[in-house]
């Protein structure tokens, strides 16, 4: 990207091809694919009505322009010709079946019914055209897992007609997967359709991405993340899935292709990096060194097809089996060609270190507890372009075992359990189990140490900044009252920061504002940014599609535009990337996630994160750590190894801070071997700071719980803090305490200490030094240079219906509550007519009737174009509450405009009032005059 332009146009443009990039061909028989222009195809599917731009919940939520689905790409397109018969078929049929849109949060339905296709159906179809597109759709996302049922995990019986009559009538059947997240395939076998794709969720340019592949603009490149098997009981991780209480990790380090490869090579139907291309490729390496603890490999890729297109190179190590037990292959580097034409050529140096080769010795059965060994034995590097098509490239013997890196126990269980090992056997390897190494030591906390005491001296923060003072010396100033506030966060919606956003940090209350910190503002998310006041903004392709892309340039540069509209729209952190493990295929959040890998997950955060450097802001990278179930997400425990925690769980996060420089973290609702994540001292601090050297802020989840597994407490701040987890997100009012946290309380009773609350000051303000706010507030260098281009500022009112609503002399109307939509996205409009000038007033009732507790419930109350209120209610506000809104200075009839941006909200007894009278304050303000 050459210089700093926010155009919505160049955005989409790098958006569409990260699609494109993202399209996993699983299968291409007869080369149906690409399709010749002009080639009349028979589109199947309701998706074609409805198009996942991405999967539900925060991370869902983004306000677009526009969703173009594979349809109407294909039909704005042209090239190809569209049975528009089938199409009307598909209409009339809709009229009766409209979206289903659900009750809400964490209730949308995984599907949309489908229209019965039957032979008749299917024949007249092939009697217009020669190729039948069929799409199948699913969604899933946040507080609502997938499921193994039909139309979640498995195909429905509607579904399954369909494929069967098309497939049956038609030579030429493409499968299209409009899904979040790698589903059951055993259909393709039993249909045997002629191409089939993965095409994720790709966001507003989701359909012109795919349709680039369709026609062969671009040859498909994307690789799955995720290794596909047969049944989903075949992922080891199925059977301790999805529990209330505990969730153990019996599988250990066996995640994905670890499993698969090592254990059950049968069970896989596609493996791990596995996807088609319209050309092929030759792979060779050409040798590797090793030299300062580090391998490099270097590979010629020939393009040998006559097709142009580019390849994914992935290189894997098999290490010896040794005392510890090992997967039989690691991913440990790849690399993405650029498009080369026929016979092109590219050399590509991938490199990786002895660290990523080492495994950690969480027992001492080699002789190193707690350390990262590379135990002896012989290490066979192997490179191809999927897990299952490797060469070697040679090998590497260790003579004896090293220490790559000793750390000390840290996060280790306390429970019993036993965990996965290979046991070798001469056909390959068996599952046998041995006890996990428990926990030596209790989990530590921040200790207490000396409190920084300085009396005011009046410093700033910008002082800090100058080097007037330190930031010691600037925190020392804070009274207890202000350290308290600065760990609140606020929101969601705050009125100090971007309406609409999840929330406001740093500045939160008056007296911290004084002291020269700004408040900051974040929010999601993982598809781009989510403004709940209804604001639009760019949504992006999910990301396990982005994953699937193997093109880490590409998602740099992606980012980069995202961290200009998150400059325009004056936010400082995205609540993103989401880079939990795709554990098991069912989590419903693994759309947002890149892969069951943790160094392919490590390196896509990386690179998302590099693009928003670029531009001054940042991404959160969440959720630390094991969220892999959403099920429970609130009270589960994850109890796992040390070994599987270190090796796996936290690796992605562990790359994203020593490579990219991550500055924000977001904790998990759930817990971690005995302690909630957000009080987790092991993990917040001990490992993430003291190990990997992480300097900036760490914020709970929304509403999260603290303390120990077994009592968690939302109020329990005191344990949050003293696990040095910086911001309790989020709070109506830090300065009233509106969450009735114990923070005073704990410091006045012993329970946490003054140093320990300011050293969480001091992470806080230190970050806040480097945000554009900041810059902003102290007005130097705030002067990005970013040009808006293509936009129209902003934001195109919809208006679904307007309410007609006149105020008599008695100066008070109801409006009847039935009258307003409130289904997600809905956007009202109620011309207010009044006979007397003055400020007015709404008053209302509003109530949650959502199914979870942790939903997120927006209304947005706007006077004509001005936003003058948000109402956020959380699931649990069940019981009625009142809100009241004054409009200012009504002079003639303006229009108020409530927006929901999410299903749940009940709303009653609104009634729009004169709250103050111009005439009288006229009439009273002439009395005074006349008696002065
Ligand atoms: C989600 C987070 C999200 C936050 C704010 C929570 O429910 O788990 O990922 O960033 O809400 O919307």
């Amino acid at each position: 990207m050459a210089n700093k332009i926010f155009d919505t146009t160049e955005f989409a443009k790098v958006a569409r091809q990260a699609v494109a990039e993202g399209v996993v061909l699983l299968k291409n028989e007869a080369k149906v694919l690409p399709l010749k222009e002009g080639t009349k195809v028979s589109i199947f599917g309701r998706s074609q009505f409805n198009y996942y731009k991405s999967g539900t919940g925060s991370g869902g939520m983004v306000n677009t322009r526009y969703v173009i689905g594979v349809y109407e790409a294909i039909e704005q397109d042209g090239s190809l010709e569209i049975n528009s018969n089938l199409r009307n078929t598909y209409e009339r049929w809709i009229e009766d079946n409209p979206f289903d849109a659900g009750a809400g949060w964490a209730a949308e339905p995984w599907f949309q019914k489908e229209m019965p296709v039957t032979k008749e159906l299917a024949l007249e179809a092939r009697e217009n055209s020669e190729v039948a597109i069929v799409l199948i759709g699913r969604t899933a996302g946040e507080d609502q897992d997938n499921s193994n049922a039909k139309g979640s995990y498995l195909l429905t019986d509607d579904e399954h007609q369909m494929l069967e009559n098309v497939t049956k009538v038609f030579e030429k059947t493409i499968v299209l997967l409009n899904v979040g997240n790698i589903i059951d395939m055993k259909w393709v076998a039993k249909y045997n359709p002629s191409a089939v794709a993965y095409i994720w969720q790709g966001g507003q340019e989701g359909g012109n991405g795919v349709l680039d592949v369709l026609k062969g603009k671009v040859s498909p490149s994307g690789r799955l993340t995720d290794t596909i098997a047969y049944n989903i009981e075949d992922y080891p991780s199925t059977r301790n899935f999805g529990d209330s209480k505990r969730n153990i990790q019996q599988e250990d380090i066996y995640v994905g292709y670890r499993y698969f490869e090592t254990f059950a090579k049968d069970r896989v139907m596609y493996p791990f990096g596995y996807g088609l291309s319209y050309t092929s490729f030759d792979i060779i390496s050409n040798g590797f060194a090793v030299e300062d603890g580090q391998v490099k490999v270097s590979i010629t890729v020939t393009n040998i097809g006559d097709y142009k297109g580019k390849e994914v190179v992935q290189v894997y190590v098999a290490k010896p089996q040794g005392k510890l037990g090992k997967p039989v292959l690691d991913l440990v580097g790849f690399a993405k060609t650029k498009e080369l034409d026929a016979d092109e050529h590219e050399i590509l140096d991938i490199v990786f270190t002895n660290y990523q080769m080492a495994s950690f010795d969480d027992s001492g059965v080699t002789g190193h507890k707690s350390a990262y060994v590379l135990e002896e034995g012989t290490y066979v590097f192997y490179v191809g372009d999927n897990i299952r098509n490797l060469s070697r490239i040679g090998t590497y013997n260790i003579g004896r075992t090293r220490v790559v890196e000793q750390l000390s126990e840290a996060l280790a269980p306390k429970l019993d359990f036993t965990r996965i090992k290979p046991e070798a056997r001469e056909d390959g390897f068996t599952i046998s189990y041995e006890d996990v190494p428990k926990a030596t030591e209790e989990n530590y906390e921040l200790p207490k140490c000396e409190a920084l005491v300085a009396g005011d001296k009046s410093y700033k923060l910008v002082d800090v900044l100058d080097n007037k003072c330190t930031v010691d010396e600037f925190v020392a100033q804070l009274s207890n009252e202000e350290l308290c506030a600065i760990v609140r966060g606020e929101g969601m919606s705050s009125p100090k920061v971007t309406p609409g956003c999840g929330g406001a940090f740093g500045g939160v209350t008056e007296s911290l504002i004084e002291k020269g910190i700004p408040t900051c503002c974040c929010t999601d998310g993982p598809s781009g940014i989510r403004m709940d006041s209804g604001k639009k903004a760019f949504a992006m392709p999910n990301g396990t599609l982005l994953a699937c892309m193997w093109n880490l340039d590409l998602t740099e540069e992606l980012y980069q535009y995202e961290g200009l509209e998150l400059r325009k729209n004056k936010i400082d952190v995205l609540l993103g990337p989401g880079m939990n493990l795709h554990r098991n295929p069912l989590n419903g959040r693994n759309f947002e996630y890149f892969s069951e890998d943790p160094f392919v997950t490590g390196k896509n955060a990386a690179a998302q994160l590099k693009g928003m450097h670029k531009i001054g802001v940042t991404g959160t990278i969440k959720h630390f750590a094991m969220n892999t179930q959403e099920a429970h997400r609130h009270t589960v425990e994850h109890v796992a190894s040390e070994r599987a925690i270190r090796e796996i769980y936290l690796k992605g996060f562990e790359i994203a801070v020593k490579e990219a420089g991550a500055t924000a973290v977001m904790t998990t609702y759930g817990s971690i071997n005995g302690y909630y994540t957000s009080s987790n001292y092991d993990l917040v601090t001990k490992v993430l700071r003291d190990e990997w050297g992480f300097k900036g802020i760490v914020m709970t989840d929304w509403w999260a719980k603290g303390g120990k597994a077994e009592c968690g407490d939302s109020t329990d701040m005191a344990a949050i803090v003293r696990a040095q987890n910086d911001l309790y997100m989020v709070t109506q009012c830090a300065e009233d305490n509106t969450n009735k946290d114990n923070l005073e309380e704990a410091l006045e009773d012993g329970r946490l200490d003054k140093s320990q609350l300011q050293k969480c000051a001091k992470n806080i303000c230190e970050f806040i030094l480097h945000t554009p706010t900041f810059a902003r507030f102290i007005e130097r260098n705030n002067t990005l240079d970013i040009d808006l281009a293509n936009e129209a500022e902003d934001d195109d009112t919809e208006f679904d219906n307007i309410i007609d609503c006149r105020i008599d002399e008695s100066g008070s109307a109801k409006l009847q509550a039935d009258l307003i939509k409130t289904a997600r996205n809905s956007s009202n409009t109620v011309s207010i007519s009044f006979k007397e000038r003055g400020d007015y007033k709404l008053s209302m009732r509003v109530r949650s009737n959502a199914k979870s507790d942790l939903a997120q419930i927006p209304l947005s109350i706007f006077k004509d174009k001005e936003l003058v209120k948000m109402v956020t209610l959380t699931g649990a506000d069940r019981e009625w509450q009142n809100v009241e809104v004054i409009f200012e200075n009504c002079a003639m009839t303006f229009f108020m405009r409530l927006y929901f941006a999410q299903d749940g909200m009940e709303i009653d007894g609104m009634t729009i009032s004169l709250a103050k009278s111009k005439e009288e304050e006229f009439r009273l303000m002439f009395a005074r005059m006349g008696e002065q």
